[in-house]
């Protein structure tokens, strides 16, 4: 797939709204600036990239236990976690267009140059220098940078004041911390292990943008995974290598994603080693994911701010001490958009029919992922074929009944190479036709979306051909 091309990212925008993975949000109103809603096939595709995260890394092993914390926390938990004196950004306002950046986005993009990290001053100083303009109206009238802090605020009950502020939480990683105490005394759980979760998380983010690449609100999936501090390098590579074979799972190309080490002046306040996992988008090389080393800050500093007891005593040699912290994260929507741009292609000239000339989208999606699992078409509509191919499709849907997620279409409507088409454009793996050939044979057409190989079917043995590919 051709890369780096601002047009590749209009077409997987139009895409996604066209065949009802991605809408704009609240659009009869005009929309809200970076929110989306994902539509039906959005909404599976979501699902399936959280379930198979939770499978593979909460179900498929003994050393991670999940969690479901909520959304609203003790501010007392952002105080103790730091992020309300240090989660924030550095912004410029522009006086004449009224504008508002992140001031190191500006910098980086006008002079090409990392700043993460540099205080307010140095930033300051930079935007003096080299006389830095508005990116949108052009006007040399930028405010002096200041801090912003990132979390949404909101009041508990009817007065809004500061004794009823709560927030709406940046990461869900705290409640994992939050319940540490409650985990060690309700499950019999020892060193190393972890504790994982998914939910939603809200940043008040200045420049969002890149499609669902920066939203305000967002799903992350998280690992926190507790460790002897002395073996923390060893757990490290550990999460690096199921990182890795995680983006394999999820069917990315090798070649797509790469790792690339924090230098100290961007670290987060937390961290003493961060990586990050980045993919090539359209629009650049980004952080899809981030792997840290967050010692023992957030644990400490939960046992300070509560006055509880947030140690860890080995059971063999009775040692007590704070464990310190691997933490694996992953963001849901930046994994919807890493599949789509990772599977997604246009094929010009036609696939199915030469003689055709538009352009054809085909989404490669890895099968495990894949929204629609297969899709079953009667030749034309046209009975004894409807009857046949709804037969076909009540027999799969009571084989498939309890395999979560396998969904099954059903479409008679338009000639046959449209019905593949829809299909491709989908990502479905498989299509099933049932021909006139079919009430004689009692055999369907199965046919692949990446070979376009046809093959021959029993219906008695579709559903163990079926579960055959999808394991
Ligand atoms: N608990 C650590 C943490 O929150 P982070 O790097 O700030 O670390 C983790 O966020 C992941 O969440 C990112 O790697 C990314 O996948 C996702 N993420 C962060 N901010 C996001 C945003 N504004 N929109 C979409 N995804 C976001």
């Amino acid at each position: 797939m051709p890369k780096n091309e601002t047009n590749q990212m209009q077409k997987i925008v139009a895409w996604s709204k066209r065949r009802g993975f991605v809408f704009p949000g609240s659009e009869i109103y005009g929309g809200l600036a970076n929110s989306w809603d994902f539509g039906p096939l959005g909404a599976q595709l979501k699902r399936n990239i959280r379930d198979l995260w939770w499978q593979y890394f909460v179900v498929g092993r003994d050393d991670i236990l999940g969690l479901d914390g909520g959304i609203l926390m003790n501010p007392r938990v952002w105080e103790a976690s730091g992020h309300l004196a240090g989660f924030n950004d550095a912004l410029i306002d522009c006086k004449a267009c009224k504008s508002r950046f992140r001031a190191d986005h500006l910098i980086e993009e006008q002079l090409n140059e990392k700043v993460e990290g540099k205080s307010l001053a140095e930033l300051e100083k930079i935007v003096q220098n080299k006389a830095l303009k508005c990116p949108s109206c052009k006007a040399d009238k930028l405010t002096a940078p200041r801090q912003f802090n990132l979390m949404f605020k909101t009041f508990i009950g009817t007065v809004e004041d500061a004794t009823s502020t709560v927030y709406l939480r940046p990461e869900t990683a705290q409640s994992m911390f939050v319940n540490f105490k409650n985990i060690l005394d309700s499950t019999r759980v020892s060193l190393p292990f972890g504790l994982a979760q998914q939910g939603k998380a809200f940043r008040n983010e200045i420049t969002p943008g890149n499609f669902i690449f920066r939203v305000l609100e967002f799903e992350q999936m998280e690992i926190e995974y507790f460790i002897q501090p002395a073996d923390w390098e060893k757990y490290f590579k550990m999460w690096e290598e199921a990182m890795s074979s995680w983006l394999d799972l999820l069917g990315i190309q090798r070649s797509n994603w790469s790792v690339r080490e924090h230098q100290a002046q961007e670290l987060s306040h937390y961290s003493k080693r961060t990586i990050d996992f980045e993919y090539n988008f359209p629009f650049g090389t980004k952080e899809l994911y981030g792997l840290a080393y967050r010692t023992d800050f957030d644990l400490r500093n939960h046992e300070q701010f509560s006055g509880q007891n947030l140690h860890y005593q080995n059971p063999v040699s009775g040692e007590s001490f704070i464990p310190h912290v691997i933490e694996p994260t992953f963001g849901v929507e930046r994994s919807v958009l890493a599949v789509i741009c990772d599977a997604f292609e246009v094929v010009t000239g036609g696939r199915g029919e030469a003689s055709r000339q538009e352009e054809e989208v085909v989404l490669r999606f890895d099968r495990k992922i894949a929204p629609v699992k297969v899709a079953i078409f009667p030749l034309i509509k046209k009975e004894p074929l409807i009857k046949a191919g709804r037969e076909v499709l009540a027999g799969l849907r009571n084989q498939f009944k309890f395999m979560a997620n396998f969904v099954i279409a059903y479409d008679e409507a338009g000639s046959i190479g449209r019905r593949y088409r829809r299909q491709d454009e989908i990502g479905t793996p498989y299509c099933v036709t049932i021909d006139f050939e079919t009430l004689d044979d009692q055999a369907v057409t199965v046919r692949d979306r990446d070979t376009m190989n046809q093959e021959r079917v029993k219906i008695a043995e579709l559903g163990e051909w079926l579960e055959e590919k999808y394991g």
